[in-house]
């Protein structure tokens, strides 16, 4: 059923909550749980916080209405989208680059989370063994990997790391389930998946943060987390790695919102949506560093602990924090074979509903483009991801050395780190940037205003945003992302 002013036919959410759980399981993700708190970690803590919120209200969420806008009116492919209302604006399709750059990214995001995403099902399964040994040798009150000295404990990843079958495995595990979930549709599938596991996955997460506070080290989190000094504020480095997380997290530039906008039915009010979405992806991303850094914290020394809270240590940063740092944490925390198998099964949760929308994004256009099957298209497109992912994934074994863009900001890279930094610093902002200036001055502003929701003051409230404050902010990220010398020093 299209909307009043839609044109074209697609599926719908069956209802809204659906539609919520689905945007919102896409929106959480590695990126709340492994990507932020690192990001806080490494800068500053809480001027990276506040920036980070600002970037939600004042970038993400106008970019967020423009996306879900976008769909709802072309109730097709996020390219036939923008394509529709460019032309139904008299102006040309070309337009849909925007959408189009934003689908490639979320396809090449696709080929690297899911080794990740493999990841997080092999550490899961590391607690079901640890588990099963805690049940047998009556130690399950006791701290997780009881016996085992910590320096083995901190060297599984790089255990797995040096196993090329059992990565490659692990990831093909992840990549078929996320094939099947696309293959069986909107609301056979991803709608069904997002309304049990999302509900479960914040039921997890509630549970897993209390414990943290109760046992682990929170008031020292409190004071890492949101103190700050204000000259870290005005940082440009900081301010920088705020607003790629912004975007990455929500998902914007990624065709993705246009994507899922497209199965909202005509009577969900767009904006409300929008903010729950929005401020369902902020609080997980916070609360994830209350439930994550209590329990670093607690398994550190005094000694250390006081050296990283003053700045003089840094924290444990990116995925070593959650692959590494965390399991030792967990030796030390009672219950912790139960509550690491728990966290892993709830961050597997989240990933997985990302990952089901990041292939979405290019099944729904390539299955209308080629006139294919939804099914057959889930199985070609994600198996061509799980080999590109494959082949990144040796950059962690055989091919580390292999550095393949001598230049610019990819200098020094391997391919998986490639993947991450072409997609998470070209083309989301690309995206994201033409969709703002598409919204902001291209599109009818008669058609997007039937479609948002607002009015008044509010309405023109996010027509500045859109049009003016998004385009610039966002230029900005592009290129100091892309010169970051310019800002060094
Ligand atoms: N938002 C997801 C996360 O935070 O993990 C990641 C993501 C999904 C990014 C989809 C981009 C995207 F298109």
């Amino acid at each position: 059923m299209a909307g009043p002013a839609g044109v074209g036919h697609t599926e719908n959410w069956s209802s809204r909550f659906a539609f919520v759980m689905a945007a919102v399981g896409s929106a959480v993700g590695l990126g709340n749980l492994v990507r932020f708190p690192a990001e806080a970690g490494s800068n500053g803590g809480g001027a990276f916080v506040i920036f980070y919120i600002f970037c939600v209200v004042m970038i993400g969420l106008p970019v967020l209405l423009a996306e879900t806008v976008i769909g709802r009116y072309g109730k097709s492919s996020a390219v036939d989208s923008v394509s529709k209302l460019a032309r139904a604006s008299g102006r040309s399709p070309l337009w849909a680059a925007a959408a189009f750059v934003g689908m490639l990214g979320a396809y090449f995001i696709l080929t690297y989370y899911s080794v990740i995403g493999g990841w997080v099902v092999y550490f899961a399964g590391v607690f079901v063994d640890d588990m099963a040994s805690a049940v047998s040798g009556g130690t399950l009150t006791q701290g997780a990997f009881a016996g085992q000295n910590s320096e083995d404990v901190a060297s599984m990843l790089g255990t797995l790391h040096g196993n090329a079958e059992m990565m490659v495995a692990m990831h093909a595990l992840f990549m078929a389930i996320t094939i099947f979930v696309v293959a069986r549709g909107v609301t056979g599938g991803i709608e069904k998946v997002a309304v049990w596991l999302m509900p479960t996955f914040f039921l997890l997460f509630l549970a897993i943060t209390v414990y943290s506070m109760l046992t682990g080290a929170f008031t020292e989190t409190l004071s890492f987390l949101f103190s700050f000094e204000p000259s870290r504020l005005l940082d440009p480095n900081v301010m920088l790695s705020a607003l790629g997380q912004a975007l990455f997290s929500l998902s914007l530039g990624s065709a993705l919102m246009i994507t899922y906008g497209a199965y909202a039915s005509a009577d969900t009010d767009l904006a409300k949506t929008s903010g729950m979405i929005g401020s369902a992806d902020t609080s997980v991303a916070i609360i994830a560093g209350l439930a994550i850094f209590p329990i670093v914290f607690a398994a550190m020394t005094p000694d250390l602990l006081a050296e990283v809270l003053s700045g003089e240590k840094p924290v444990p940063q990116g995925l070593g924090l959650m692959f590494s740092t965390l399991p030792v944490s967990f030796q030390t925390m009672p219950g912790g074979s139960l509550i690491g198998l728990l966290f892993f099964v709830m961050v597997f949760f989240a990933a997985l509903t990302s990952s089901v929308a990041l292939l979405e994004a290019s099944v729904s256009w390539a299955s209308r483009q080629f006139n294919i099957s939804r099914s057959m298209t889930a199985v070609v497109l994600g198996l061509m991801a799980f080999a590109i992912g494959a082949v990144a994934s040796f950059s962690f074994n055989t091919l580390a050395d292999f550095k393949p863009l001598p230049f610019g900001i990819f200098d020094g890279l391997e391919l998986f780190s490639i993947l991450d930094t072409v997609t998470g610093k070209i083309m989301l902002p690309v995206s994201a940037l033409l969709v703002a200036i598409f919204v902001g001055w291209i599109a009818d502003k008669r058609i997007i205003n039937a479609q948002n929701g607002l009015s008044g003051g509010t309405l023109a409230l996010w027509r500045f945003l859109i049009a003016w404050l998004c385009p610039l902010v966002i230029a900005a990220i592009l290129f100091f992302g892309l010169f970051p010398n310019l800002i060094k020093g």
